[in-house]
């Protein structure tokens, strides 16, 4: 038998169910008390009536506290003016634990106090709805790859070589010599696309990012597809398509939670490719008649970003980037040496860069050039210029960041509030 959850009560009207959860609030009216249950599905209020009840079970009015673990049994009713438009007329309430007193009330906390009780917080309307969007984020991600074609290749965690520059790795500790947390299973996709044609990793990858942005983790996730024979334009026509149906399928399918978060969902409505597509030069141009503080030639920072996004209603693809600012796989344009040719998605509403991606090198010469450039070690990437040299083929793939799209879609300002247990700069607890 399964059990019966809140979400499902509207099933069950008429019948007697048995609900497993906590007490988020209770208030008492005298002869009657109320007690608000919520068991991660949903909350629903459950009435409790003298004389319907055994005493005992009438007194636990007195008892219980918030976040204690109880079982309530009663009779499903509609209510319209109840939370979740049902209610429960109690006829027992089973009590697994009588909780402590509970630090987080209904008053306000600082933030790091909910950070420092984030295995607590978690539980709160607002984060739980977080949570199940990220889930949905997650899904979505997942469906739209598998059904275009695309298999899911793991890649690896511990790596010997640095695929995004060597100014942010973390280093263990590997038996005799030492390893990194990987930042992007990008070069090992692109083997595996060589393999397999349309391939996606999708993991945990790291950065030792010194800076204390609301953008930024040191342990976040990253799905990445890999295409053989795609090129620039057809990698961005993908990502198009993909930001699309994850947004999409959360409009669909998030409506409650996104309700909870308060996201205005019509600045979600527009995301509809195509986006609009503007080289480095052209946002720079933007940059420039909006008076911002941008040197032509570096990237963009958050400012520049927000500005960029703002002349358009939907997200934006920004692509030929000046070389010597990208990773040193990067194919250069054929017409202009001095531009790679790499794409970032800029979210809209200020969320910045949610996605980074481009045409790989597939020239072994070039690309051993380059390796050089960049004062890599040629054999810490003896198997990737492998790739090269086996039957090279232009390739393309993009990152997109988990964290940054579910902080854009539920209109979370921190990506703090987006993964259960953030890794930042100054934070390895909970
Ligand atoms: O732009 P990035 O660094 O690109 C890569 O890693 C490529 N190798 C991906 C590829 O082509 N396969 O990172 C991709 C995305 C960013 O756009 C951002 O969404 C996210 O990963 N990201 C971060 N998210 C949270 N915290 C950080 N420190 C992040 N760094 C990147
Ligand atoms: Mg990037």
């Amino acid at each position: 038998m399964s059990k019966t959850i809140i979400k499902d009560l509207k099933n069950h009207v008429g019948e007697e169910v048995t609900l497993n959860g906590w007490v988020y609030n209770k208030r008492s009216i005298g002869k009657v008390w109320f007690l608000i249950l919520r068991d991660g599905s949903g909350m629903t209020q459950c009435v409790v009536v003298k004389g319907e009840v055994d005493d005992a079970v009438f007194d636990l009015e007195q008892t219980l506290t918030q976040e204690s673990s109880v079982s309530v049994t009663g009779l499903v009713k509609e209510e319209p003016r109840s939370v979740g438009g049902y209610e429960i007329g109690v006829t027992n309430v089973q009590v697994h634990q009588v909780a402590e007193e509970y630090p987080i009330t209904p008053k306000e906390h600082g933030t790091s106090f909910l950070m420092d009780h984030r295995h607590l917080w978690l539980r709160s309307k607002r984060q739980s709805a977080i949570l199940k969007v990220r889930h949905q984020i997650i899904k979505a991600t997942r469906d739209f790859f598998d059904n275009n074609g695309f298999t899911l290749v793991d890649t690896p965690i511990f790596t010997a070589n640095a695929c995004e520059g060597t100014s942010n790795l973390f280093a263990v500790d590997y038996f005799e010599r030492s390893a990194y947390l990987t930042q992007s299973g990008q070069l090992y996709s692109e083997a595996t696309a060589a393999a397999l044609g349309k391939v996606y990793c999708f993991g945990p990858t790291f950065r030792a990012e010194k800076s204390k942005t609301r953008r930024h983790l040191t342990e976040f996730w990253m799905v990445e597809p890999e295409m053989a024979y795609y090129n620039l334009d057809e990698n961005m026509d993908l990502a198009e398509q993909f930001v699309e149906y994850i947004v999409q399928w959360c409009l669909e399918h998030c409506k409650d939670d996104l309700e909870i978060l308060e996201r205005d969902t019509s600045k979600l409505e527009n995301v509809k490719a195509p986006f609009p597509r503007v080289t480095y030069d052209e946002a720079a141009k933007i940059l420039e008649k909006n008076g911002a503080d941008f040197t032509y030639g570096s990237d963009f920072g958050g400012t520049d970003e927000t500005i960029i996004s703002e002349q358009f209603d939907r997200p934006v693809m920004v692509h030929r980037w000046p070389a010597e600012i990208k990773a040193f796989y990067m194919k250069r344009d054929a017409d202009n040496d001095n531009l790679a040719l790499g794409v970032d998605m800029l979210a809209p509403e200020g969320y910045g860069e949610i996605i980074g991606g481009g045409q790989r090198e597939d020239d072994l010469a070039i690309l051993e050039c380059r390796i050089k450039e960049h004062d890599l070690d040629m054999k810490d990437f003896g198997w990737y210029l492998d790739l090269r040299k086996y039957g090279s083929v232009p390739h393309s793939g993009f990152g997109l960041g988990i964290e940054r799209t579910v902080a854009w879609i539920t209109g979370s300002k921190h990506i703090r509030e987006t993964i259960p247990f953030p890794r930042t700069l100054a934070r390895l607890e909970p």
